[in-house]
């Protein structure tokens, strides 16, 4: 065998071995990728879609406001911060809404008033 002709034995290995750690790598990292995106299902967030985004006393607004109707109900509404504090009394004194703890009531009503304020037809919701 001359030197030549091993060299290109040698390159020749070489080359497959580089296309099977090539192949093996992509199937590694393509199968991650699947796992990953299935793993990291990002839920496509309803109520940022209806108006109401993710922010400091939406939880509370979920908790407190979803008992009886929909938050579609809630978000539907545009009101200034004294109409909403209002409303908060109406739906205690009329609808059987159990008072809400004052700091609640606080993050509730300045998340209502920030996102659902009577200016919310010029935002993009
Ligand atoms: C105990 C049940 C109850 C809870 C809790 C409740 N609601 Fe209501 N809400 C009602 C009822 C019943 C109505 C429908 C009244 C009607 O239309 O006669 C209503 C209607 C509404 C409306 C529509 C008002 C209108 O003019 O049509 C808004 C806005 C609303 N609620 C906001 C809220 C918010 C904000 C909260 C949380 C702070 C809340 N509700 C919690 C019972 C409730």
């Amino acid at each position: 065998m001359t030197l030549p002709k091993l060299q290109s034995i040698i390159l020749q290995v070489l080359l497959v071995a580089i296309i099977m750690i090539g192949a093996v790598g992509f199937y590694v990292t393509s199968s991650l990728a699947t796992a990953d995106a299935t793993s990291n299902v990002v839920e496509p967030d309803e109520l940022a879609q209806w108006g109401l985004p993710l922010d400091l006393g939406r939880e509370e607004v979920e908790v407190y406001c979803s008992a009886c109707h929909s938050l579609r109900l809630v978000a539907q509404q545009g009101l200034t911060k004294g109409d909403w504090d209002e409303l908060f009394d109406w739906m205690v004194e009329e609808q059987e809404m159990e008072e809400m703890p004052a700091e609640d009531r606080n993050l509730v009503l300045n998340y209502l008033s920030k996102h659902r304020g009577i200016d919310r037809k010029l935002k993009k919701n």
